[in-house]
């Protein structure tokens, strides 16, 4: 979602409008007079990173993932910026766009007509609002089973964060006196919410090789109305008890799905991001609960007195035992927590696994890897006998980067099961989370988040912990509790199949050196920046980090860490602010998205950069960018406004270069390609968003019109985008 501005019409709260972490963390100011040692930095290479990696789910590939040649530059013409209502890609490329907003998933659902007529429970079988992390799972060329080498046949599976309410509905949502009357637009915005499955068959032509399969058995919604079991150490515990599950072994949906992660059985994860704004809280709802209670709920921004997005719970229903739209009310209501939803925030902020090739399946929350508002879960490389890890981010201004490492260790012979979700069981279900440290030293240490262990126990000032469920329902306290580092909102990470470096994006941060932590080495910035006339400030325009595990191995529990480069306009202080010596044909704000490309073909070594921004959309709509990463530690180390840090090398415009800009008022997320490459999916997010609701029904005033063009409302979409030559899109 947009998140740097809030708009005076939205009726929804962003990620980035509420800061809830007032521990004490360190945030490195006293080391700032701490000497990097340059030699540290620059010592130690990679080595043959020896990692067996997957050649896409289910498989493993070749030991031998494939490097960008030393000296590559990108060939592809660099996208200006500008600011028009279309998709600009480079000369020698071409757009198609698949499966917009409401777009009929089935034979048997009415098309899409425009006009916001569309059923609520239609949606049950349409495409989702606002496109966001997603993967492409390959089918057999007949369609009966798991490919996952086919590029010409396959299943992508969408995430649909949020929605741009007013253009689901005839006139806008409809609210009297603050009250929600029509509970079929509500039960929409409920379906539009979570996740497509959509078959891909090949298309017309080489310039258009892929079409949506409309009559596919696999095509499946999942939305905030599906049946999800909790599996892991929280199932059964008494904090997920709800009316609708009152054992605690399953929750009603998943919501604000934003990244994602996959398997190399087979499965897709999805993530839930800002989920805790859908929920309502009465004002006078703390007397009802504990202390802890209280903390916990303050914590996770659910205070007395929320309201809820867009008043789902103000809905009515004609029937007395239909919970719809009270499960999102987390306030005490009944006698125990088995008669009401106190409990049901507990049951979101997880990662949701999904098997794609099997339509019938219940996904599972995997409740070890911890909760918190979750950007996604990144799969380090996978290695034979080594356990399974995932990088996780937690987006919200001075959260923490987290990683999962699981129990079990990874046995080739679990990826072609066919009971994939059972796989996941055994992978998913046991683990340990650890949330990093970064040190002025340009190391860094994962600190266990594991009950009993570093103060995480009933004694403990912040937060009384009183079991491993605890913590990991409560990750977020128990993290300020061990002293992780308050990042500058992290994102997306990213996984460099060819050494195993590990890329986070950190979007913005308003607070950085304003009202929240001071600066500090692996979040330098905090400076002026003016948008017209506004002065924006903080860390405006983001950065990227990165890091590389002790001794390459993913499960080490401390790392090496530099900042590969930072937004900011081109014209910026080159000292302070563009400090990674930004130009006009690679300057970008408030980076996103992050993904390397597909292992199994040559472009494997490129880093892709998406942007979801709003301090330099005065100048430019949000973009994507292509990048030649390099390696930690190959920049030395920059003094910012007196603060030492260690950066990547410079930016030069042949190894990183803008590839799209997208239209009016949407952001770009979600990457991924087919397995050879050659198609590059895309996803647009909201275009038109900025326009008020009032100006439904006047479609000449809309800010967007993308992908429709004419009057047409704005719809979220996915691209695919490949080369005229049908080559590998990006090299
Ligand atoms: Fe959904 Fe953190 O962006
Ligand atoms: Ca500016
Ligand atoms: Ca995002």
């Amino acid at each position: 979602m947009k998140d740097f501005e809030i708009s005076e019409h939205s009726a929804h709260r962003h990620d980035d409008d509420v800061c809830t972490n007032d521990s004490n963390n360190p945030t490195l100011q006293s080391m700032v007079d701490a000497r990097l040692s340059r030699r540290e930095v620059l010592v130690g290479g990679l080595g043959a990173a020896a990692a067996f990696t997957a050649g896409s789910a289910g498989m493993l590939a070749s030991p031998d993932a494939k490097a960008l040649p030393a000296g590559f530059s990108l060939s592809f013409n660099p996208v200006a910026k500008n600011l028009a209502d279309t998709v600009t890609v480079p000369p020698g490329y071409s757009v198609t766009v698949l499966t917009p907003t409401g777009e009929a998933l089935t034979s048997s659902t009415p098309a899409y007509v425009g006009d916001g007529s569309e059923t609520g429970d239609s949606y049950a079988f349409r495409a989702g609002d606002h496109h966001d992390g997603m993967y492409y799972f390959g089918l057999s060329s007949d369609g009966t089973r798991p490919d996952p080498r086919n590029s010409r046949r396959g299943l992508l599976c969408i995430n649909h964060e949020n929605i741009t309410q007013p253009f689901l509905h005839a006139n806008g949502a409809t609210v009297v006196g603050g009250v929600r009357p029509v509970a079929d637009e509500v039960i929409k915005e409920m379906n539009a919410h979570g996740v497509s499955i959509v078959e891909l068959v090949p298309g017309p032509s080489r310039s258009n090789p892929v079409a949506f399969n409309r009559g596919s058995r696999y095509n499946r919604r999942i939305t905030s109305l599906t049946d999800v079991i909790l599996s892991g150490p929280v199932a059964g515990d008494p904090q997920v008890v709800t009316r609708y599950s009152p054992n605690g072994t399953r929750t009603r949906g998943t919501v604000n799905n934003c990244a994602n992660g996959f398997t190399p059985w087979g499965t897709y994860l999805t993530c839930e991001e800002n989920w805790a704004f859908y929920f309502r809280r009465a004002a006078g709802d703390n007397a009802n609960r504990s202390a802890a209670e209280v903390t916990a709920l303050n914590r996770y921004s659910i205070p007395a007195g929320a309201a809820g997005n867009y008043g789902w719970t103000t809905v009515v229903p004609s029937d007395p035992s239909d919970t719809r739209f009270s499960r999102w009310d987390a306030t005490v209501t009944g006698a125990t927590p088995a008669d009401d939803f106190r409990n049901a925030p507990n049951t979101f902020g997880w990662v949701v696994e999904i098997d794609p090739y099997d339509p019938q399946s219940t996904p599972r929350k995997r409740t070890a890897m911890a909760r918190f508002f979750r950007e996604g879960a990144w799969p380090a490389n996978f290695v034979p006998g080594r356990p399974v890890v995932f990088y996780q981010g937690c987006d919200s201004r001075n959260e923490y980067i987290y990683k999962f490492v699981s129990s079990a260790r990874l046995d080739p012979r679990d990826l072609a099961r066919p009971d994939r979700l059972a796989v996941g069981d055994k992978y998913l279900d046991s683990g340990t989370v650890y949330v990093a440290r970064f040190d002025a030293s340009g190391t860094g240490t994962w600190i266990p988040l594991i009950f009993g262990i570093n103060g995480l126990d009933p004694n403990n000032a912040i937060y009384p912990f009183s079991s491993q469920a605890d913590v990991l329902i409560h990750a977020r306290l128990a993290a300020d509790a061990v002293g992780a580092t308050k990042m500058d909102r992290p994102e997306w990470a990213a996984v460099n199949r060819v050494n195993g470096e590990v890329y986070f994006t950190l979007t913005n941060n308003s607070t950085r050196g304003t009202t929240g932590p001071a600066v500090d080495a692996a979040n330098p910035r905090s400076y002026a920046d003016q948008k017209g006339a506004a002065t924006q400030r903080g860390n405006v325009n983001g950065h990227i980090i990165r890091f590389r595990e002790d001794g390459n191995n993913s499960s080490a529990t401390s790392f090496r860490w530099d900042i590969f480069g930072f937004g900011a306009q081109a014209d910026a202080d080159p000292a302070n602010v563009n400090v990674s010596g930004l130009t006009d044909v690679n300057d970008f704000s408030s980076p996103d998205g992050l993904w390397f490309g597909r292992e199994t073909n040559d472009s494997n070594g490129l880093l892709w950069i998406q942007t979801d921004d709003g301090a330099y959309t005065d100048v430019t709509n949000c973009m994507l960018l292509a990048a030649v990463p390099g390696r930690v530690g190959d920049g030395g180390t920059v003094t910012i406004n007196g603060v030492q840090t260690p950066v990547g090398a410079k930016a030069t415009e042949s190894r990183l270069r803008r590839f799209l800009v997208g239209p009016k008022g949407a952001e770009i997320t979600g990457l991924d390609s087919t397995p050879d490459g050659r198609v590059l999916f895309v996803n647009i997010q909201h275009p038109g968003e900025n326009t008020p609701a009032s100006q439904i029904g006047s479609p000449e005033l809309y800010e967007s019109h993308f992908p429709g063009g004419g009057l047409s409302r704005p719809r979220s979409a996915t691209l695919a985008i490949v080369k005229d030559d049908f080559g590998i899109v990006g090299l």
